[in-house]
């Protein structure tokens, strides 16, 4: 069993499209495990997407993830990591696929409405940025 962190981005909140994403994910048959509702500042911006802080769209993308709260999620689940970021699509949404989120719901590659962990490191360091070990709330599956 995995876990990863979902954030679900300004634009998706402000957007409205909260119950939509997770509508997916509980389809899906995924475990929320977490959740909460938080404004990232420019602090934890920089400890959450340190790998991009050098790169030229980092100042767009760090006024933009600090400009409304965002929806911070654990998921649990097999290979829950892989499910989740093929679920969300390319990271633009002008090239992600019909059918995935970023594909039905954007048509930006910063404004593409949630954030996924894209391996096991990351997923291990970002649901610390989010989230203490007593906040995850397991449940029994009746699926
Ligand atoms: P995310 O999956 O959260 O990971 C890094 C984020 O940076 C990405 O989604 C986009 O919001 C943003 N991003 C990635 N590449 C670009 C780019 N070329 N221009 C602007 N924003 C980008």
């Amino acid at each position: 069993m995995q876990r990863t962190l979902v954030l679900l981005k300004p634009d998706c909140v402000q957007r409205r499209l909260m119950g939509e994403v997770i509508s997916r994910f509980e389809a899906k048959g995924l475990e929320i495990v977490a959740m909460k509702m938080i404004r990232i500042t420019p602090e934890l911006s920089r400890q959450h997407y340190a790998e991009h802080v050098e790169k030229p769209f980092y100042r767009g993308l760090e006024a933009f993830i600090t400009s409304a709260p965002v929806l911070a999620m654990a998921i649990e689940g097999l290979e829950v990591i892989r499910v989740v970021r093929e679920m969300l699509g390319a990271t633009s949404g002008l090239k992600a696929a019909a059918g995935t989120i970023r594909g039905d719901y954007s048509s930006s590659r910063q404004m593409n409405l949630v954030h996924a962990s894209d391996g096991e490191e990351a997923a291990s360091r970002e649901l610390k940025l989010y989230f203490s070990e007593e906040e995850f709330c397991e449940f029994d599956s009746v699926m």
